[in-house]
């Protein structure tokens, strides 16, 4: 286990190139169970999930050869398998995609109980109702959930916006018999990204209206080349940071719009904010104003980037208040950030903080990977030397976190456990 060392007190400044996006990365990495010919990806962002996530598609008898930085050829006409080994399924959340990946071309899939970020409760019964209204036949226990059947066209409306179940629904309609509509459902830039993809290999996909599916299944997808997005909420957690120091980032490789909806809250937190094509820039000086903001499904404040704007609220002139009613129990790191001195009062789904001119350095235990990235805030943020524990729950989600914080000025290195 390594540890994320950070000597705090320097002002971010320059640039960061945004890798491709870790919640467009897995759907469509677990969707190449539908192929029946080779896929090439690129842009996958060089993070352990999507370690992980390769790992659990080869012990399913996909085979992956890496042609380049980033790159990888995908060849799954030999997959076979039907049951995952509990610790992979255990290594990500991610894994819940098998679930409408593979009944359509593997007829069954029994998946132990995924992992993934602990933050509370994260049910999944609307996975295995949508799932289930597509006609396949459903099971759950204490060990893990088995589906089989194949999907049959259907009409579901989500009660609820669910990111992963409308991902799992996707996959699910995409090969099945019929035309599948699907209503409320998710349209965070992941789950176009997969939409873009899979329509690009012969999926036929509509959209007719924002959050409405309409999905003829076919017979086969060809196999095709995608270049996945760039992930948003390390575009905004980037921005965060630079936020915390006074400093100014640009975004490369980024397109704004994708951030549009969440831009005027830095301008109220009192950032300047520059999109040009392909790149975002943000300054800000002085201490951040406060805010109040709740999470929302997209285009809504990400509940990905709460804990990164609780953390920069610590640093504000003022109080604010921040809720997530998205992950209600989603502060359970609030006791590792009041290490460094932070003012916060823990309601029921929501963060009460009171600014204060400036946070201490502190050891700390990253509990999760959003949560990482806050601590990490509030040491950049601290004039002295941090440390925090669990840096592989960072390098779950953020690739190349060292090079890129080293880049844009700050003083950050990693240590082993023992040392
Ligand atoms: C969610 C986020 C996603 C983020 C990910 C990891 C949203 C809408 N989703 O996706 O952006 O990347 O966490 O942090 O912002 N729910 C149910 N039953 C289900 C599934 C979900 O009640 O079967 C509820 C959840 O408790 C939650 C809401 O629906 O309140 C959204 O959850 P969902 O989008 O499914 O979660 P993830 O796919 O993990």
């Amino acid at each position: 286990m390594k540890k994320l060392v950070v000597t705090g007190g320097e002002r971010l400044a320059g640039e960061v190139v945004i890798h491709g996006s870790k919640n467009a990365a897995l759907p469509i990495l677990f969707s190449s169970l539908l192929f029946s010919e080779p896929i090439e990806l690129s842009n996958l962002p060089a993070i352990t999930d999507v370690s992980a996530a390769l790992s659990l598609l080869s012990s399913l008898g996909v085979k992956a050869n890496v042609t380049g930085r980033g790159r990888i050829l995908l060849d799954p006409t030999s997959a076979d398998g039907r049951t995952v080994p509990p610790s992979l399924s255990g290594a990500l959340r991610g894994s819940l995609y098998l679930l409408g990946a593979a009944p359509g071309r593997l007829g069954e899939i029994f998946l132990p109980r995924p992992g993934g970020c602990n933050f509370g409760a994260r049910p999944i019964d609307l996975h295995l109702a949508v799932l289930g209204a597509m006609g396949l036949s459903v099971s759950e226990d204490e060990e893990g959930v088995f589906v089989r059947g194949c999907p049959k066209g259907a009409f579901y409306r989500f009660p609820t916006v669910s990111v992963g179940a409308t991902v799992n629904a996707i996959l699910a309609a995409v090969l099945a018999d019929g035309r599948t509509v699907l209503t409320g459902g998710a349209r965070e830039p992941h789950v176009l990204d997969l939409v873009a993809f899979l329509r690009k290999a012969g999926a036929r996909i509509s959209l007719p209206a924002p959050g409405v599916f309409v999905i003829d299944g076919v017979r086969r997808l060809h196999g095709a080349s995608y270049r996945i997005c760039p992930d948003m909420i390390e575009a905004g957690t980037y921005l965060t940071f630079a936020a915390a120091t006074g400093g100014e980032v640009t975004l490369r490789a980024f397109p704004p719009e994708q951030l549009a909806p969440i831009l005027p809250l830095f301008e109220r937190l009192g950032a300047r904010v520059g999109a040009g094509v392909g790149s975002l820039s943000l300054s800000v000086s002085g201490r951040p104003r406060p805010v109040s903001v709740a999470t929302a499904p997209y285009p809504g404040f990400p509940t990905d980037l709460q804990p990164q704007l609780t953390a920069l609220a610590c640093l504000a002139d003022g109080e604010s208040v921040i809720a997530d009613p998205i992950f209600p129990t989603r502060f359970g790191y609030v006791p590792e950030l009041k290490r460094t001195g932070a003012e916060i009062a823990v309601g029921d789904g929501f963060a009460r903080i009171t600014g204060v001119p400036w946070l201490s350095p502190a050891e700390t235990i990253a509990p999760d990977l959003r949560a990482g990235a806050a601590l990490t805030l509030a040491a950049l943020a601290a004039e002295g030397e941090s440390v925090i524990s669990r840096f592989d729950l960072i390098e779950r989600g953020y690739a190349d976190y060292v090079g890129n914080l080293t880049a844009l000025g700050a003083r950050v290195r990693t240590v082993s456990d023992g040392a």
